[in-house]
C-alpha cells in the first residue's frame, strides 16, 4: 500500500469511508475497493472495465495518452529494432532478457516442440473446407486438453513451463494446417532447422510438387508484427485468459477461451475488417463518403482500424507498422500499392477530420498490419490467425502470473441488476 487514503462519502447516511490507495512502479493509482461492499454493502459499476483494474501485473505496461508501450520496461520501439519475437517472448515469459545461453536453450525447445500429435491432424477433416480459420484454430487449440492432459498440474512450475513452450511451438502448426486444411493443399510438417517465423512461413507456403525457400524479407516482416502482437496488458483476449484459466481450468481452455475473444471485430478481428473495409472503399475518391458515414451516429459503419480504449494520442505500434509497410513493400519490390496508398490517404483525411480530432481516434495497430500480411501472400481470414499466434505469448504469460498470484481468486464480477423483482410462477393455464 502506497500509503494515500481515498474517501468515498455515502450520500444517504453520510458516513465516509477511507479505502487505501495502492501505486505501481509507474501509471495511475488504483483505489483498492474490495472492501467496499463488505463495509457499506453496495458494489462499483464499471462496465467495459474502463476504470477498472482487475488484477496486479508486472509484464505491460501501457500510457494511452503518451502512446508508451513497454514489455517488462523495455520500450516496444527498442524491442521492435533490436529484438526477435522469440527473445521478446522469453522476456515476456520469464521477466528478463534471456544471456546467449538462456536464449539458446529456450528457442531448442520452442524449435523441437513444433509437431503436433498426427491425431490432431485428423480433426480438420470435420472441418467444412470454407470453415473460418479462426474457428478451426480455437477448435483444435481447445482439443489440446485432450491430447496433452499429462502436464496440466497448474500448481506444478515444471508443468506449466512445458504448457507454455507446447502451446507458444504448435500454434503456428496448427494454424498453418487450417491454412493447408482451407487451401486444400497437403499438411507440411515443421522443420526444426528454420527458426519460428521461416518455419511458419514454411509450414503455410511449402507444397510437396516444388522447393520452398523462405524469403528472409518476409520471415523478418512476421517477426516484427509478432513483436507488436505479443502483449497489450489487459485487453479483452488477455482478460478472458485470465478469467477462464481464474477457475482452474486446463491451460489449452483457457487459450482458446482468448482466440475465441480475439476473433472479434472491435478487437483482433479488425485486421481482417480493415481490409475489407479497404476493399469496398476501392478508390481515394470514396474516402470522404466512407469518413461521412464513420461520423453517421444513425449509421454503425466505424472505420476499422481506428480508436483504441487505451491510446488517446497515438498507438505506438501502428507508428512502427506504417514504417516498415513502406520498407516491406518496397524489398518485396512491390512498387504498385493500392490498398497501402488508399489507407496513407484515409489516415490523413481522418485525423484531419474534426469528429476523429475531438474523439481522439487515431490508427491503431490493425490498421496496417494486413497491408504487409497481404503482400505476403496471406488471405484476409488469416491475418487474425496470426495475431493469435502472436499474441499466445501474453497469453500465456498472463495465464502464469495469474496461477501464482498470491491475491488470485476466481474471477466473478458483481452485477447491478435490474430484472423483475419477486413474483410467483404462474400455471401455464392461466397465462
Ligand atoms: N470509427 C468511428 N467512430 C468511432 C470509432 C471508429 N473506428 N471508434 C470509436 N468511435 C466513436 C464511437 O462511436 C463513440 O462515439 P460517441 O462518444 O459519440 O458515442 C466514441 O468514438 C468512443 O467509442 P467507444 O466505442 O465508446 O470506445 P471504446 O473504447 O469502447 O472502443 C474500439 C474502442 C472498440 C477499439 C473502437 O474504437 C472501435 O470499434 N474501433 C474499430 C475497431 C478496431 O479497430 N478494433 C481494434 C482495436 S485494437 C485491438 O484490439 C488489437
Amino acid at each position: 500500500m502506497s500509503g494515500k487514503k481515498f474517501s468515498l462519502q455515502n450520500g444517504e447516511t453520510g458516513e465516509s469511508l477511507e479505502l487505501p490507495v495502492r501505486s505501481g512502479t509507474v501509471g495511475p493509482d488504483v483505489v483498492d475497493i474490495r472492501s467496499l461492499y463488505g463495509e457499506q454493502g453496495v458494489f462499483t459499476y464499471d462496465p467495459g472495465f474502463a476504470s477498472t483494474a482487475s488484477c496486479e501485473s508486472k509484464i505491460t505496461f501501457i500510457d494511452g495518452g503518451k502512446g508508451v508501450l513497454m514489455y517488462r520496461g523495455y520500450p516496444i520501439e527498442q524491442l521492435a529494432q533490436r529484438s526477435s519475437f522469440i527473445e521478446v517472448a522469453f522476456l515476456l515469459l520469464y521477466g528478463e532478457l534471456p544471456n546467449a545461453e538462456e536464449l539458446e536453450a529456450f528457442e531448442q525447445s520452442i524449435r523441437t516442440h513444433t509437431m503436433i500429435n498426427e491425431t490432431m491432424l485428423r480433426l480438420f477433416n470435420g472441418f467444412h473446407h470454407d470453415a473460418h480459420p479462426m474457428a478451426m484454430v480455437a477448435g483444435v487449440v481447445g482439443s489440446m486438453s485432450a491430447f496433452y492432459h499429462d502436464t496440466t498440474d497448474i500448481q506444478d512450475q515444471r508443468h506449466r513451463d512445458i504448457f507454455a513452450h507446447r502451446i507458444i511451438a504448435k500454434i503456428p502448426t496448427i494454424a498453418a494446417a487450417a491454412y493447408k486444411h482451407a487451401v486444400g493443399q497437403p499438411f507440411t510438417y515443421p522443420r526444426n532447422e528454420l527458426n519460428y517465423a521461416a518455419n511458419l512461413l514454411h509450414m503455410f507456403f511449402a507444397v510437396p510438387a516444388e522447393d520452398y525457400e523462405v524469403d528472409p524479407v518476409a520471415a523478418e516482416a512476421i517477426d516484427l508484427l509478432f513483436t507488436l502482437h505479443a502483449d497489450h496488458e489487459q485487453n479483452c483476449s488477455t482478460s478472458t485468459v485470465r478469467l477462464a484459466g481464474s477457475s482452474g481450468a486446463n491451460p489449452y481452455s483457457a487459450i482458446a477461451a482468448g482466440i475465441a475473444a480475439l476473433w472479434g471485430p472491435a478487437h483482433g478481428g479488425a485486421n481482417e475488417a480493415v481490409l475489407t473495409m479497404l476493399q469496398e472503399i476501392g478508390s481515394v475518391d470514396q474516402i470522404e463518403k466512407y469518413v461521412a458515414k464513420a461520423k453517421d451516429r444513425d449509421d454503425p459503419f466505424r472505420l476499422m482500424g481506428f480508436g483504441h480504449r487505451v491510446y488517446k494520442n497515438f498507438d505506438p505500434r501502428a507508428t512502427i507498422i506504417r514504417e516498415a509497410c513502406h520498407r516491406v513493400l518496397a524489398k518485396l519490390g512491390r512498387t504498385d500499392t493500392p490498398l497501402f496508398d488508399l489507407a496513407l490517404r484515409l489516415e490523413e483525411i481522418a485525423l484531419k477530420d474534426e469528429y476523429f480530432i475531438e474523439k481522439k481516434l487515431y490508427p491503431n495497430v490493425d490498421f496496417y498490419s494486413g497491408i504487409i500480411y497481404r503482400a505476403l501472400g496471406l488471405p484476409t481470414s488469416m491475418f487474425t490467425v496470426m495475431f493469435a499466434i502472436a499474441r499466445t505469448v501474453g497469453w500465456v504469460s498472463h495465464w502464469r502470473e495469474m496461477i501464482i498470484d498470491p491475491e488470485g481468486r476466481i474471477g466473478r464480477p458483481r452485477q447491478l441488476y435490474s430484472g423483475p423483482v419477486q413474483r410467483d410462477y404462474v400455471p401455464i393455464s392461466q397465462r
